[in-house]
Order: C-alpha cells, then sequence, then structure tokens
C-alpha cells in the first residue's frame, strides 16, 4: 500500500519524507488556499518545492471545469515535473480530459469519486488514480469504507490497472481498514500516518529494555 500525505504543507510533507515511508502527496485548492498559497505564479512554484522534497508523485488540481481549460492547466502543471499528477474533477469533462491526458502517457488523479459508477467511468477512461473521498461520506452517515469495497470488486472483476486511491482519509482507523480492503494508496494528514506508531505495550517495553540496561550499565 502507498502512503500519500493530503497536505500543502511544506514542514509536514518534510517530515512524512523524513520518515522514509513517503510515497506521494496530494493536494487541491482549499489545501493551497490553506497554507495561504495564492496565485498562479506562487501555486506553481510551491508545486516545484513540494516535488523537490519528496521522490513520489505529486498531484496538482485543475481549477478548470471545460475540456479545453483542463488541458492547458494540465498540459502546464505536468510539464513542470515528471512527479506531477494531473487531478481531474469526476465531472464529464474531467473524464474526456482524463482520457486525453492517459492517451498523451501523462498520469491522473480522478477527484471527487462518490459512487462506484463515477469510479468505473475513471477507470475506462484510464486514470492513473481514482479518488473516493471516504471522510466525506462518512460527514453525511454514508459508508465511506464500503466504497472502497465496491471499487476493488469492480476494478478486480475486469482487471482495470487503475490504482484506488482512497482520500479524505481523517484518522489512523481508516487507514488500517483501508488496507484491509485492499486500497492501493491512502492519502490523508500526517497525524493518521503517525498514529499507526502508537501502541501502550510498546512504550511500556522499551520503557523496561532501557530500565533494564540502565541496571546493568550503571
Ligand atoms: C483528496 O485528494 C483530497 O485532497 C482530500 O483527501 C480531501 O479530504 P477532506 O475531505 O478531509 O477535505
Amino acid at each position: 500500500m502507498k502512503f500519500f500525505i493530503d497536505t500543502a504543507n511544506l514542514d509536514q510533507i518534510a517530515e512524512a519524507q523524513d520518515m522514509g515511508i513517503l510515497d506521494g502527496v496530494t493536494t487541491n485548492p482549499s489545501l493551497m488556499a490553506k497554507e495561504g498559497i495564492t496565485g498562479q505564479e506562487n501555486i506553481i512554484n510551491h508545486y516545484k518545492k513540494i516535488c523537490e522534497l519528496v521522490d513520489g508523485d505529486v498531484s496538482a488540481e485543475v481549477i478548470s471545469t471545460d475540456f479545453d481549460g483542463m488541458v492547458k492547466e494540465g498540459e502546464a502543471l505536468a510539464a513542470l515535473n515528471e512527479q506531477i499528477v494531473v487531478k481531474l474533477p469526476m465531472i464529464k469533462d474531467g473524464v474526456k480530459a482524463c482520457k486525453y491526458f492517459t492517451d498523451k502517457g501523462i498520469k491522473t488523479n480522478v477527484t471527487l469519486v462518490f459512487s462506484p459508477g463515477q469510479a468505473l467511468l475513471a477507470a475506462k477512461a484510464g486514470a492513473t488514480y481514482v479518488s473516493p473521498f471516504i471522510g466525506r461520506l462518512d460527514d453525511i452517515s454514508t459508508d465511506g469504507l464500503n466504497l472502497i469495497a465496491e471499487i476493488r470488486m469492480i476494478y478486480d472483476n475486469y482487471g482495470f490497472e487503475t490504482e484506488i486511491l482512497a482520500a479524505s482519509v481523517r484518522h489512523t482507523m481508516h487507514v488500517i481498514d483501508c488496507a484491509k480492503l485492499g486500497a492501493d494508496v491512502m492519502t490523508g494528514p500526517l497525524s493518521s500516518i503517525e498514529g499507526l506508531l502508537k501502541h501502550p505495550l510498546t512504550d511500556i517495553g522499551l520503557a523496561k529494555f532501557l530500565a533494564d540496561y540502565k541496571k546493568g550499565n550503571s
């Protein structure tokens, strides 16, 4: 399972990269705005900085909602660095743009996916990644994890190569449940990754090992 971090915060990206387990980064316009990154030039520079920090794929989202606009923006983003994955919304023109980029060998991430049918369309268009938003489904009392299971079944039925990128991951149990269900990738906040480290018996055991060492070596 690949681990992506879902942020535009350079410190958090660097921290996750430093652990040695980071496979990529996802961003979206809200995450960029949260870091105060505004204006096309600043946004472009920020993507370049993110690419310098990590070894893996970096999803950069288009703002246009029409095919021509998405193609223009996506081509400019893809030209920044070969790590860039063009992130496209799950709308009709987004699907069309996804097919366009697939045919050109440019990686894509189809975002804002909330149903198995949308995921099927993304795979048909050859998306590199499909992003089902599990946390936002949970927010409206709908089982987000069930969507991951349904997409896994559909993709396995037909051997689609599109990777299931579980998005809108909010906490550590989401990460573990997505791994059980066979999601190829998860993207979440640093806290959802760091939560995997935690077990009280690890802390108790380490404290005992160190105390015993100290007794024998003082
Ligand atoms: C996915 O790529 C999105 O950036 C993200 O996971 C959305 O998460 P949220 O629902 O917590 O905003």
